[in-house]
């Protein structure tokens, strides 16, 4: 192949096999981990319809946004935005290296410490088997013994850092759709037979009336800025994730139905692991409002006591783990992508060195928790969002109308409330979002 020649980037083999994929990067431990806490923190119901919400305003028009940057560019987050802004030099220029510098650091320090709480997964994956004992004082002292034991966490990193590199090493269609395309109808079935035990061991009516009686009375503007955030974590928004995805359709994809698909899954898996997790919670009377820990401490010591609980902890970690997995392989393929797209490494090298890379980022967050939540404050609280509105300029304002309207195949409606979501909608709110994170801004 002479140098010129574009090198052959990987395909999608099919349709099916990229909504898997993307829907993979969305659903991880934010919907199975964060969004059950957050929203038992948040009061239930009222805090659900504001993320609903979120998702339809801001989530929807920005994935479609990644997706069609992707398709139409056909590169790495920084080559697709740079290929589809309408004015290559000045600011546009500027803005596709703002954005891919921010996007490639932001996948770098996310999968750092995302690995080290997988990992932590896999810890109570083995507890659930027997195969390393619960603490005698519950999984509190267990969870707390794992965090606080710098070189057990920094070894489940390792493992689950060693998972995600091979799969990825392996390329887009050997590799990240053959596994999505396994784990996630694994994973989508594990959650209906969680459903199912909760269905006839109880607390399900609870667990139902929790999530979807608002009661407005609870709700308080931290909880509407939480709910556009997480929002934005649990769609894989902000990082060139979907653009990365997204650039491995054929051309003849109709990406808004894709984006769509993406968004309902993402949804629908949320909300069913918020019914599984309260309908414990409920059935065995603990407490919903318990804080990160609910899926390491609270839901552990409800297993132990709660008949078929091991099973059904085996079962619920596993899920766990596969959410975990495959949002992982997004976030390093962000990252090698551009490595290859941009400075013409191969895969392989780019996979090992960047994954290996973050492997070694990742052993801080291991070793010190408060490197942990620094990371996830400074990223999802500052770093998606502005990236987020970043990618919301580059696409509302400065790409080309002929790749603009070729993503809505003659729907000029749908087109003209896109066009003023993103351009007015998305990154207004999400500016809000961000002063306010920053105390610059109070709302209520
Ligand atoms: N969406 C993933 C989750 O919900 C996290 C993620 C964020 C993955 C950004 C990729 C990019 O856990």
């Amino acid at each position: 192949m002479s140098s010129s020649a574009p090198r052959a980037r990987g395909h999608w083999g099919s349709r099916l096999g990229f909504i898997l994929a993307a829907s993979g990067s969305a659903v991880g431990l934010g919907n199975i981990w964060k969004f059950p806490y957050i929203t038992g923190e948040y009061g239930g119901g009222a805090f659900v319809l504001v993320y609903l919400g979120c998702v339809l305003l801001v989530g929807l028009p920005l994935m479609y946004a990644e997706l069609i940057i992707g398709r139409r560019g056909g590169k790495d987050v920084l080559g697709a935005i740079r290929s589809v802004v309408a004015r290559d030099e000045g600011f546009g220029g500027d803005l596709a290296a703002l954005t891919g510098a921010l996007a490639v650091a932001s996948g770098f320090l996310i999968l750092s410490f995302y690995s080290v709480v997988a990992g932590w997964a896999i810890h109570f994956l083995w507890v659930s088997l027997d195969l390393i004992p619960l603490s005698t004082d519950g999984a509190g002292a267990t969870f707390a013994a794992l965090a606080g034991d710098a070189r057990l966490s920094a070894l489940w990193h390792t493992v689950f850092m060693f998972l995600t590199m091979a799969v990825v090493v392996r390329g887009v269609h050997e590799g990240i759709e053959r596994v999505c395309s396994r784990l996630m109808p694994a994973l989508i079935g594990i959650l209906i037979l969680l459903l199912v035990y909760v269905a006839f061991s109880g607390g399900l009516a609870q667990s139902v009336s929790f999530l979807f009686r608002p009661d407005f009375s609870k709700l308080s503007g931290e909880a509407v800025l939480e709910a556009l955030g997480h929002a934005f974590f649990t769609l894989s928004l902000g990082m060139g994730a979907m653009i990365t995805y997204g650039s491995y359709l054929r051309e003849d994809s109709f990406v808004l139905r894709d984006g769509v698909a993406v968004a309902i899954l993402d949804t629908v898996i949320a909300l069913l692991a918020g019914l599984v997790i309260f309908a414990v919670v409920f059935d065995r009377g603990a407490e919903p409002a318990a804080g990160p820990g609910l899926v390491f401490v609270t839901l552990p010591d409800l297993f132990a006591t709660m008949p078929g609980g091991q099973l059904f902890g085996v079962a619920f970690f596993f899920l766990l783990i596969f959410a975990a997995w495959t949002s992982a392989i997004s976030l390093l393929e962000v990252v090698v992508a551009y490595f290859i797209d941009e400075h013409g490494l191969s895969r392989t090298r780019a996979t090992w060195l960047f994954g290996g890379a973050i492997w070694l980022l990742g052993l801080a967050s291991a070793i010190w928790g408060p490197v942990l939540d620094f990371l996830d404050n400074l990223t999802t609280r500052f770093m998606l969002p502005i990236g987020g509105i970043l990618i919301a300029i580059a696409a509302g304002y400065f790409m080309k109308r002929g790749d603009r309207e070729a993503g809505f195949a003659g729907r000029p409606v749908l087109a003209m409330i896109w066009t003023v979501l993103i351009r007015f909608v998305s990154p207004v709110l999400v500016f809000a979002v961000i002063l306010s994170k920053m105390g610059i801004l109070r709302i209520a």
